[in-house]
């Protein structure tokens, strides 16, 4: 069985002492074992304070991007045994927010943001440096609207998973992010996110054939809350949440873990 896995991403938000309290809240409020993964991913300056605070407890760390170097001239960038180095078990990649969000604006006005490409040396780089990758993937409401979300997933999973090694295939995990459930309070209902979740476990059965997909974790991301996170994570390919939001208050972040608990280990 998979093993669920809940994840806060907590993107550009709070300040250190902020983060402190949140996870020493966050600490009381979980359980000693929880049956699922659990992990918190702050910006990247607070890892090593974030690392000393989670010590002793459940709580795994991750990272929120990284560059797909070993060392060098990239001022600004930060390597995958440099994120190793603070303590993170996890890297999220390709979040749609640097996808469609972050970079230049092209002459369309549209951000020419990180390609399929470079997901998917960031993805070869951190399984190579010992971490597990969260790669996500998700289709615009416009891609939606014109009925190529299957299609976006498609492509998507092909290229940012390109050149990885099937054999490293289930230390990988893959969130779907329709972007047009992130931070806006619309999240997809249980059947659109069980129907996506369906087709990228086919993608990855063709891609890594049908055992180690059946292993892979997916999770939803977008717009997760507590009362939103039982139903959904009772969807049978939905093995888990990377939360926005509702990852910044304790009390909610539990409630959610709660939910998947709940909803996958009973
Ligand atoms: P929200 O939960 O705030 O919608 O954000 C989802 C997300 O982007 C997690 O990576």
């Amino acid at each position: 069985m998979r093993r669920p896995f809940v994840a806060g991403n907590w993107k550009m938000n709070l300040d250190l002492p902020s983060a402190r309290a949140l996870v020493s809240e966050l600490r009381t409020r979980l359980p000693a074992a929880p049956p699922i993964d659990v992990a918190i991913c702050p910006s990247s300056v607070y890892l090593f304070p974030m690392a000393r605070a989670i010590a002793d407890s459940p709580i795994r760390l991750g990272a929120q991007n990284c560059y797909p170097e070993k060392s060098g001239a990239f001022t600004g960038e930060i390597s995958p045994q440099m994120i190793k180095e603070t303590g993170c078990t996890y890297v999220i990649l390709g979040h749609s927010e640097r996808r469609h969000t972050i970079g230049p604006k092209g002459p369309d006005g549209r951000v020419a943001g990180e390609s399929d490409e470079m997901v998917a040396a960031k993805c070869r780089a951190v399984l190579a440096a010992g971490m597990i990758p969260i790669v996500c993937v998700g289709e615009t409401l416009e891609e939606r609207d014109k009925g190529r979300a299957e299609d976006v997933l498609t492509r998507q999973l092909a290229g940012s998973l390109a050149g990885v090694d099937p054999a490293a295939s289930m230390d990988i995990v893959i969130a779907y992010e329709p972007v047009w459930a992130i931070g806006t309070g619309r999240n997809a209902t249980p059947e659109q996110a069980q129907e996506a979740h369906r087709h990228i476990r086919g993608r990855l059965a063709e891609r890594f054939g049908r055992d180690a997909a059946e292993r892979m974790r997916i999770q939803y991301g977008g717009s997760v809350k507590p009362d939103n996170a039982l139903t959904l994570m009772k969807c049978p390919d939905v093995d888990g949440a990377l939360v926005g939001g509702a990852s910044l208050k304790a009390a909610d972040f539990a409630a959610i873990i709660d939910g998947c608990i709940q909803a996958r280990c009973h």
